[in-house]
């Protein structure tokens, strides 16, 4: 039975098409669902839609529902359409009439839409917790091999040298830069489109302010047209988000598995993180890392596929967006597991010592050699060109030091400074107030 089925039925075959895979990606919507409706009955009370004893009755199930939530008793019936006809079946076969009222005032085009806003504020809090980790373990490595150096490539080839704390601290700095934009998601994210309905609105005098407090939103969608709009403008913005992490990722696998190839041979791991060949008994492959490539690589195509369903849909709810879920859901668990597993490998990672001594690696220091005769008095070009012809000739003998100083140099990595930006750009999430409101809600 549906929710809006009045005499006549649907064909199976049309509900199961529509239905999808809705009911499995509701499930990760149903403890929001639950939170999303005690805010809208506490609302519809002040508005004299609901008597108090109402409330209270209302408010106690929906309690219990959220319990089973949590403990993984909950599930959706099968021949039930989504999570939002589940809860409100749960309530009416629990306490009749009363449990037909909640619905009052809302649709579920403004239900999925308050769902999805809080699951992926509760998804990007946890993945700003595992950015974190990556970060910290970043910066520590950084710090710890900051005096091995390794070659800096340009076009692939040997350009200048590099090192392992410059190498480690570049991809926390990029990790900064994306909790930037997962920060500006957040911001988009954290808005309340509860009361938008249908994408109409109400005439019942619905008090949006208060449904934005209850549920610690930062502020509202104001227009109920742009509410609506806002399903797939949200998911693509926070999709875009995930991307960029996930292009750190992806390159940082990439350099993995290029310095780990013999040829390089600038870190290792040890072999219960490596994969072997069926055939060949010398190999130890990089899978981890290729997979974290491959994955991440798909995590960036999420926000197209996303700009390609909702391309040229009018404003209004249409029934395209329920695919939002299936696209973007799975991109969060992905990135997680990925994060996961880079923080494993790279804590696990056996850094090479002095590999610049091998002499293949002395072109490296070309520019060093330049710069010193220019800081005898020599003008650049003749000096580049002194060292150029030595080369030429066979004469070139680099002492092998590099020197640097400037701020984000080998000499002086600037960690404090990629540190404290990342602490100020995590604390300015403001998590707790979400998370404070909704535990209000539920106590
Ligand atoms: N499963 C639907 C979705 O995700 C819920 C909203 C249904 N609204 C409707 N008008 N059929 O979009």
């Amino acid at each position: 039975m549906k929710l809006w089925e009045k005499s006549k039925g649907a064909l199976q075959d049309v509900t199961d098409f529509t239905t999808g895979t809705d009911r499995e990606w509701d499930l990760h919507l149903a403890q929001f669902d639950v939170l999303g409706s005690m805010a809208h009955i506490r609302m519809l009370e002040t508005i004299g839609l609901l008597t108090s004893a109402e409330l209270k009755t209302l408010t106690g199930e929906l309690k219990k529902i959220h319990g089973a939530i949590m403990n993984g008793t909950f599930s959706i019936d099968q021949g039930v359409e989504d999570v939002h006809s589940q809860v409100e079946m749960m309530l009416t076969k629990t306490l009749g009439d009363v449990g037909k009222k909640i619905h009052s005032g809302r649709s579920r085009n403004d239900q999925v839409l308050v769902d999805i806003r809080l699951f992926i504020r509760d998804e990007i809090q946890s993945l700003a917790g595992s950015i974190r980790a990556l970060f910290d373990l970043l910066i520590a490595k950084s710090e710890e091999h900051k005096n091995q150096l390794l070659p800096g490539y340009t076009h692939l080839q040997l350009a200048m040298p590099s090192s392992f704390g410059l190498w480690f601290a570049a991809y926390a700095e990029s990790l900064v830069d994306d909790v930037i934009t997962l920060q500006a998601a957040y911001r988009v994210t954290n808005k309340n489109p509860l009361g938008s309905g249908a994408g109409y609105g109400s005439s019942f005098p619905l008090n949006r302010t208060m449904t934005t407090e209850l549920l610690g939103f930062e502020d509202l969608n104001y227009n109920v047209v742009y509410a609506q709009m806002g399903r797939g403008k949200t998911e693509r913005i926070v999709a875009a988000a995930l991307g960029n992490v996930a292009a750190t990722l992806s390159k940082l696998s990439m350099d993995v598995c290029l310095y780990m190839n013999p040829n390089f041979g600038f870190i290792s791991f040890p072999d219960e993180l490596t994969t072997g060949s069926s055939i060949m008994p010398h190999k130890k492959n990089p899978d981890v890392f290729e997979l974290i490539r491959g994955k991440c690589n798909g995590i960036q195509s999420v926000a197209n596929e996303i700009n390609l369903l909702t391309a040229n849909l009018p404003s209004g709810y249409h029934r395209d967006l329920q695919l939002l879920k299936e696209t973007l859901f799975p991109a969060f668990r992905t990135l997680s597991d990925c994060l996961r597993m880079t923080v494993l490998m790279l804590s696990k990672a056996k850094v090479n010592e002095r590999i610049l001594d091998d002499p293949k690696y002395q072109y490296l220091f070309s520019v060093e050699e330049v710069n010193k005769l220019v800081q005898t008095g020599v003008p650049f070009r003749d000096a580049y060109k002194k060292v150029g012809l030595d080369i030429e000739q066979g004469k070139f003998a680099p002492s092998g030091k590099a020197n640097y100083t400037h701020e984000g140099s080998i000499g002086n990595l600037c960690n404090d400074k990629i540190k404290q930006l990342m602490h100020t750009h995590q604390d300015s999430f403001n998590f707790q107030k979400a998370q404070q409101a909704l535990s209000r809600l539920l106590n």
